[in-house]
């Protein structure tokens, strides 16, 4: 993965991370010199407070949270707050200030061609999305599709917050439009807008007369849609665009564009089934909701879905499908250490249907109930429970693979005394027997997994940080001056204080900052900014971002680098010394005189160097 640290810098320069958190939290100038310092309520979800604590330099462009500690650049943010990968963010710093992103500049396997193709199946159905949405609002309220949407009470401003469309009842519109574009079709074809003819030659296009859901991704792209008919008799009801290199059912939410910032702060999300059922939540004003795309939930959703909160309420059809997709969901969201609650819906009704029936208040008020859904499968799985021991064997082993897949052993031990209790046997022996069966080679799924999430590339990192809490304290604080103060880092190198550094890891990082300065004096702001994209955890360069080595001017800050490089002399000379001695201590050692010498030296060092501090240490 490689964008040249040059081009990253460009791209930073010409965001302010300002812009982006005003987005999540309201700042203000926080009274204090300069102005460039502004403070906020936290915006991250587990982070809940009322007094602000969460300060932003708008000249040092890094965030830090007094009350919880986070800390970072815009690129950090936009991973962390918007679950943007780290070559996704920086595609985006790109895109929104309108710098082309070189081709030797993009991340390897995405060279070229590939990135250019699927760009192009984007750009397709970005106006595919246009088209549909243009159609719908030129159509007059009379006709069948404004009847249907009508009747299922979406509002106008719900439509064009999802850019609901309409493909007319004809079979070549959109071909049409992309062929007069001189897209391609052949392209079109693989993201399932059109298809080839099988008589004949040309394409003909696969949505008619359908009501059209846009799917967004997270980076705000249009990577597919769903099309519901308009009539009962036309079949299928609903039509998907077919999974290809821009769309995966099985990795992509319905609606999660728009939810993520609801999901972040309500850190809670809700799962529903469909795309009507989403956005009947949504303009009920329950927002925190995401649809799966009619396929059942995978251990790649729920990775997703971790990226925002861990407390997921599974609110399915009360049909037998809705019942059955909830009870598969669970031990997926359990692997990911997830929390599941569930809510199934009375008298087989949907949620659209619950909430035109009973009202948001009362969906709001079923859902903050809803118990585990662990619970909700066990007692599914109680019913008609008589009490004999075959039974009590039978409900336990289906049960096993579920266990097995909790990775938090409170949860674990709390459960299992729940199905002790239900069963009336006692819970070492529910364990007992749950141990003995071993589930089939779960190292094997969970390694297959890992594989094809690497060729998909859903976890990208940029070049591996450097671990700082590898340092010592002294090296952290010598570190944090040189951040705070100009004249204390030309001090340090003056010094050549990265040779008296105690670890390997102080003495890398110092070197960045060195030379980085070096090679841009004139940028000294934009270090801290640098370096929280270089170390972890990154709390420990912004530590002169806090008081009280936010407040020290020049001299203090210079006072302070002394006293920072005498201590680590004095450690490295107390380091030495100890190395001497235990070569004393060893008989077979030689040069005995030698080394007493050396010890003495040693000493009379350390002492000097108390004596300039005027301090015993
Ligand atoms: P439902 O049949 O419950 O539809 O399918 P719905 O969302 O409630 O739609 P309305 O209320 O009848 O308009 C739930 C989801 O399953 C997928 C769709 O994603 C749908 O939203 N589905 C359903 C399909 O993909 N194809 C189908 O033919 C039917
Ligand atoms: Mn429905």
């Amino acid at each position: 993965m490689s964008f040249s640290q040059d081009f990253i810098d460009k791209v930073l320069e010409a965001n302010d991370l300002v812009d982006y958190i005003s987005q999540d939290t309201q700042l203000k100038s926080s009274g204090g010199g300069g102005g460039s310092q502004l403070m906020g309520i936290c915006p991250f979800p587990d982070h809940i407070e009322n007094t602000p604590s969460f300060s932003v330099s708008s000249s040092k462009q890094v965030y830090h949270c007094f009350g919880c500690q986070k800390s970072g650049n815009i690129i950090t943010y936009l991973r962390e707050m918007r679950g943007l990968s780290f070559p996704e963010a920086i595609e985006q710093l790109a895109n929104k200030a309108g710098i082309p992103i070189p081709k030797d500049e993009m991340p390897r396997r995405e060279v070229d061609k590939e990135v250019s193709r699927k760009k192009e199946m984007v750009a397709l159905n970005e106006m595919a999305r246009v088209a549909f949405h243009k159609n719908l609002m030129e159509l007059p309220k009379s006709h069948a599709v404004w009847q249907y949407l009508q009747k299922r009470e979406f509002s106008e401003e719900i439509i064009a917050e999802f850019e609901l469309g309409y493909a007319p009842d004809d079979w070549e519109q959109l071909s049409k439009k992309i062929m007069g574009r001189s897209k391609s079709l052949e392209l079109a074809s693989q993201v399932g807008l059109v298809r080839k003819r099988n008589k004949g030659t040309g394409f003909y296009d696969l949505f008619r007369n359908r009501l059209m859901f846009p799917i967004v991704s997270h980076k705000d792209e249009c990577v597919g849609f769903g099309g519901r008919v308009l009539s009962k008799e036309d079949q299928p009801k609903y039509l998907n665009s077919p999974d290809s290199d821009v769309f995966h059912k099985g990795r992509l939410f319905y609606g999660l564009d728009k939810a993520a910032k609801y999901i972040r702060s309500a850190d809670k999300v809700v799962i529903v089934e469909g795309y009507t059922d989403l956005i009947a939540l949504y303009q009920a004003g329950i927002r925190c909701v995401v649809a799966t795309l009619g396929t059942a939930l995978t251990a790649q959703h729920a990775k997703l879905l971790k990226r925002y909160t861990r407390n997921v309420y599974v609110l399915f059809d009360g049909d037998g499908a809705g019942r059955r997709a909830a009870e598969r969901s669970l031990p997926i969201l359990l692997t990911e250490g997830l929390f599941p609650k569930g809510l199934i819906l009375p008298d087989k009704v949907d949620p659209d249907e619950f909430l035109k029936a009973e009202g948001p208040e009362e969906l709001r008020r079923l859902l903050s109930t809803s118990p585990d859904l662990f619970e909700l499968i066990l007692i599914e799985n109680l019913k008609g429970f008589g009490g004999h021991a075959s039974e009590k064997v039978q409900i336990l082993e289906k049960l096993t693979p579920v266990l097995h897949s909790i990775t938090d052993k409170r949860l674990l031990g709390l459960y299992l005394q729940s199905i002790a209790g239900r069963l009336n046997v006692t819970p070492e022996w529910a364990w007992k027997s749950i141990k003995n069966s071993k589930p089939k080679e779960p190292q094997q799924q969970a390694t297959a997994r890992q594989k094809t999430e690497d060729n998909q590339g859903v976890r990208e990192l940029p070049e591996s940080l450097i671990d700082l809490s590898k340092a010592t304290k002294i090296e952290i604080e010598l570190i944090n001056v040189c951040l705070l103060n100009e004249s204390a880092l030309q001090m340090v190198i003056d010094y050549e204080a990265g040779a008296e550094m105690a670890t390997a890891t102080g003495a890398q990082v110092l070197g960045l900052i060195v030379e980085r300065y070096g090679q841009m004096p004139s940028k000294f702001d934009t270090l801290t900014a640098y370096l929280q994209s270089r170390v972890e955890p990154r709390e420990l360069v912004a530590k002169h971002l806090k008081k009280p080595l936010s407040e020290m001017e020049s001299e203090g800050a210079k006072k302070l680098v002394n006293e920072c490089v005498k201590r680590l002399k004095a450690a490295k000379l107390r380091q030495k010394q100890r190395e001497y001695a235990n070569k004393l201590a060893d008989p077979s050692s030689k040069n005995m005189a030698e080394q007493l010498e050396q010890i003495m030296n040693i000493h009379k060092s350390r002492h000097s160097l108390n004596r300039e501090n005027g301090s015993e240490e």
